[in-house]
């Protein structure tokens, strides 16, 4: 694993969108994505109602980066730099150079491809830059949406983590998918 990616945030570009650190300036508009019922109905939170959650969201994100634990990138269309997603890796696991994805989009921009887009850079990146052999991802059963974005991307279902998630006072199981570096070809090259 390449530790170095964590000397300076990496930035990403893709055709349509840039992939950025986000900062404090970005509260209102991360509030926006976050504060979607239908945007949030299949995370592992609720919608957020109040922008200090979002600013300390932010200010956690900064601080899981310096300290090489996370990275998460905001989602931004290339001409006007306002965040509309985000999307990152967490549960990075260096002794065996697997990490988690997660990744969000705002409900007015569904259906354009531009999840594909990012995470499809994201992976490029995961795989060729930060060293990583195997990339998951955990998507609640009726996320058709997801599911259909990870499997564009070659992600294979290994299983279904059976009432994993613990949300609004029920048990969720989680398809549980996976991408190998070895399976990995670029859906979108740029
Ligand atoms: C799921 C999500 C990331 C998809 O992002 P997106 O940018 O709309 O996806 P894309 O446009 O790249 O879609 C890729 C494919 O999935 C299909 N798709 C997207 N949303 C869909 C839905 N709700 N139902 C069925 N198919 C869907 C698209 O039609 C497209 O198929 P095509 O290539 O055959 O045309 C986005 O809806 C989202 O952020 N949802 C809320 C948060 C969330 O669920 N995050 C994932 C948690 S695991």
């Amino acid at each position: 694993m390449n530790e170095q990616i964590f000397e300076s945030f990496p930035v990403l570009n893709t055709q349509r969108l840039l992939l950025r650190q986000m900062t404090q300036e970005d509260d209102r508009c991360l509030f926006e994505v976050l504060s979607d019922e239908a945007t949030c109905r299949y995370l592992t939170h609720n919608a957020v109602n109040d922008i200090a959650v979002i600013q300390r969201m932010i200010f956690g994100m900064q601080r899981f980066f310096e300290e090489k634990q996370r990275i998460r990138w905001g989602i931004a269309p290339r001409q006007d730099n306002s965040i509309i997603g985000h999307c990152g890796y967490f549960d990075i696991d260096n002794s065996n150079s697997c990490a988690e994805i997660s990744y969000c989009l705002k409900s007015g921009s569904w259906g354009q491809g531009i999840m594909t887009e990012a995470l499809d850079e994201m992976l490029r990146f995961g795989f060729e830059d930060y060293g990583l052999n195997r990339i998951v991802a955990k998507v609640m059963k009726d996320n058709a949406g997801s599911v259909k974005v990870l499997k564009k991307l070659g992600f294979v279902q290994e299983g279904l983590l059976r009432e994993s998630l613990y949300k609004n006072g029920q048990y969720h199981d989680l398809m549980i998918f996976s991408i190998l570096k070895s399976e990995y070809h670029r859906t979108d090259p740029n």
